[in-house]
């Protein structure tokens, strides 16, 4: 392998999923870790298994089915953690643990209470231990950015004698900036003298928005792995984006001269993917997966590109695996023809998951003209990545108005029978919900709700993600209509099926 290869360590299960609002179940960690396998990153963090039995289930659960990339899951730096990571990915192809301990004074004072010398131990302690478990080990030095240089040092160097294949030096909490980051980077290099025994890994949070300029600045400076999450989701204001540190290495790669292996037609399906099953929407602008991101307004840019792209695009859309057109099929297109697009789309759909979306796409195609691509993926997104429906809406029927108590009417069919329920609420999304309530006997409530339009037009359909909270947890839900009433409903029905399915899960076979 050249020495100019770059490792694409994706945290969006672990430090992603730490994002404010986040709850992912075990089949949603999975589909986003196939799909991670798809675009072909070095290394997944399913999780942090000691967390809880749902991380842990998850992270088992990947160990066991997904194929190609390291699957790393983190513990802190103490035997039980490290045997609970160990016993969540023993049975990946490559597996890896990864602990961490912090290393700056404010972490050691205040959090740690705990000498330099004290946390010295305990990390190659944790390395040696977890070392006996698996040969690929990587350590953490948390909020090394702002720790004492000739401390961190000495920790790198005893831990990578402990065995430590890979040591990660994180900006945890993203107060570094590029110049300094790359300076820092260069630093533990000339004072590590072990250093090139190992694989030197960047982690760099958010919040002064430079995570990406500083992981860029520490592969400049010889960082070989990154660390990111799709879109930039993770802790506070999230971490490295990894669609913009691939693109800014692929299209900038006359000046970075790195390697990365990565099936790019794989990155904005990608990120609606995560976007989807979390909630968190993708700002508009958001650079390489956003909206616009590739969208010409200006007469005078639109002319430019017009004559040739080069003038204003320095990416094409098509390599991320966006396509350009967008009007597609309507309701006379046939199976045949559906499935030759979404394989053009890059949806491999087996007979079963066919059967599902070409059904959806029927229904759709009968209330739209003119169903889009944007329309296609998120019926995938809705239809066939998604858990099974234990309650499915038939039929809703809702008045409100000024001056009216809004009420609803719903029926939903469950296993063969159909029941009904009716009932009023502060608005018409409210009462079809208690209406859903009354039939489901299962309580929620709507903490938190999106509308987003997937494609343009009065026609347009309307996807609705939400939070629910259930007996105290929070369950995401998504919905999609082309009535935003309806797709709202069918979102909070979505979010109640996952309750139901998680419940079913624990409760075992009957
Ligand atoms: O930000 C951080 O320091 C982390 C470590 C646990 C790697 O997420
Ligand atoms: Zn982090």
């Amino acid at each position: 392998m050249s020495g100019n290869r770059i490792y694409l360590f994706d945290t969006t299960l672990r430090d992603g999923e730490q994002s404010p609002g986040v709850s992912l179940n075990v089949e949603e960690k999975l589909e986003i870790a196939h799909q991670l396998a798809r675009l072909g990153v070095d290394v997944i963090e399913a999780g942090f298994p000691i967390a809880s039995p749902g991380d842990f289930a998850a992270v088992e659960a990947i160990a066991r089915q997904v194929r190609g990339p390291i699957i790393a899951g983190l513990c802190r730096a103490t035997r039980q953690d490290i045997d609970r990571t160990w016993e969540a990915i023993r049975e990946a192809e490559s597996p890896r643990i990864h602990t961490f301990l912090a290393t700056s004074d404010i972490h050691l004072q205040y959090k740690l209470q705990k000498s330099r010398e004290e946390v010295l131990s305990q990390a190659v302690e944790a390395v040696k231990y977890a070392k006996k478990y698996c040969s690929d080990v990587e350590f953490s030095a948390e909020d090394a950015s702002r720790s004492d240089v000739d401390f961190l040092a000495q920790v790198i160097e005893k831990v990578i004698d402990a065995g430590a294949t890979v040591v990660n030096l994180p900006d945890t909490v993203g107060y570094a900036v590029p110049e300094e980051f790359g300076r820092f980077i260069r630093t533990m290099y000339e004072k590590v003298p072990n250093i090139d025994k190992a694989i030197l890994s960047v982690h760099c949070h958010d919040d002064l928005g430079m995570a990406v300029a500083n992981s860029l600045a520490g592969i400049i400076n010889g960082a070989r792995q990154v660390e990111c999450a799709v879109n930039g989701i993770g802790e506070r204001a999230g971490n490295a984006a990894l669609e913009e540190i691939i693109m800014a290495l692929y299209t900038r790669r006359a000046f970075y001269e790195k390697e990365i292996n990565i099936n790019y037609g794989e990155l904005f399906r990608t990120s609606r993917l995560v976007s989807s099953l979390t909630g968190m929407r993708v700002q508009p602008n958001k650079a390489i997966v956003g909206k616009n991101a590739f969208a010409h307004e200006s007469g005078i840019h639109q002319d430019g590109v017009l004559k040739e792209r080069s003038t204003y695009e320095i990416m094409s859309p098509e390599l991320i695996g966006l396509s350009r057109g967008s009007l597609v099929l309507g309701k006379h297109s046939g199976r045949h023809a559906f499935k030759e697009h979404m394989i053009e789309l890059g949806y491999q759909l087996n007979e079963d998951e066919l059967d599902l979306a070409f059904r959806a796409f029927k229904e759709i195609a009968d209330k739209k003209k003119e169903v889009t691509n944007d329309d296609l993926v998120a019926l995938v997104m809705d239809k066939v990545w998604s858990i099974p429906e234990r309650f499915k809406l038939t039929y809703l029927h809702v008045s409100s108005g000024t001056n009216i108590v809004p009420t609803a009417t719903v029926k939903l069919a469950i296993d063969d029978m159909t029941f009904e329920a009716a009932a009023t609420g502060d608005g018409p999304v409210d009462a079809a919900c208690r209406a859903v309530d009354k039939i489901t006997d299962i309580y929620g409530r709507m903490l938190d709700y999106k509308l987003n339009a997937v494609s343009s037009g009065k026609d347009a359909l309307g996807e609705v993600v939400s939070h629910i909270e259930i007996n105290g947890k929070l369950y995401g839900g998504r919905g999609l209509s082309t009535d935003i009433i309806e797709a709202s409903v069918k979102s909070y029905i979505n979010a109640i099926n996952k309750f139901y399915y998680e419940k079913q899960q624990h409760a075992g076979p009957a």
